[in-house]
């Protein structure tokens, strides 16, 4: 597929959505009122939108490798900012993935080199946490069921970080019950979604 391909579906994209209904576009210029804000991995193979069969002005997304929330990291913290304060939005999703490579990678012996590394360094909790609960289980747990217990843990470990950011502490006690967060796993095999953390957290 060339990219003069990919831009002649994007005319037929428009003229589609625009026979279909004819002011589509000119709604969606004059503003937004997404519903959630999602917090995904980049992996091609979850496009937020398609899997919940929304499309544009719907869903608020951030996407990044293993869908990571770090307390250093401005670019997600002005996300977070413009989606909670500006937008109004109430529900955070963060969304994982079974199959995930940067969860395998963030399990693996050695880390990536450069920055991959750096970032995954951080999955790397939820890993060690899987470790010690498996411990005390007495349990031992290899393949795909050692990577998916750590692509949930993951999420949750980033729905904690998510939880510390000043930016949300601050709004949560100046509005009880104003955000919600919630942890998701999608299943790339299945097409569906899994909830791992309830939006009371
Ligand atoms: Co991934």
């Amino acid at each position: 597929m060339t990219l003069d391909d990919l831009l002649d579906r994007n005319r037929q994209w428009a003229d589609a959505r625009r026979a279909r209904d004819p002011e589509f576009f000119s709604r969606l210029a004059r503003g937004q009122r997404p519903r959630l804000l999602w917090i995904g991995c980049s992996d091609s193979r979850v496009p937020a939108e398609e899997i919940l069969g929304c499309g544009p002005g719907d869903l608020f997304v951030h996407r990044n490798v293993a869908n990571i929330v770090a307390y250093n990291d401005i670019n997600i913290a002005s996300v977070v900012q413009y989606a909670t304060v500006n937008l109004g939005i109430a529900d955070i999703v963060v969304c994982g993935h079974y199959g995930c490579g940067g969860i395998r990678a963030a399990c693996a012996e050695t880390l990536p080199d450069g920055y991959l590394g750096d970032w995954l360094n951080i999955a790397g909790w939820a890993k060690r946490t899987v470790d010690q609960a498996l411990a005390r289980e007495g349990r031992s747990v290899a393949g795909e069921e050692y990577h998916q217990r750590v692509v949930e843990e993951n999420v949750r470990l980033q729905i904690e970080h998510l939880s510390h950011l000043g930016l949300i502490r601050r709004q949560r006690a100046e509005r009880p019950d104003s955000l919600r967060l919630h942890g998701w796993v999608y299943d790339i095999s299945t097409g569906l979604v899994k909830i791992v953390a309830p939006g009371d957290t």
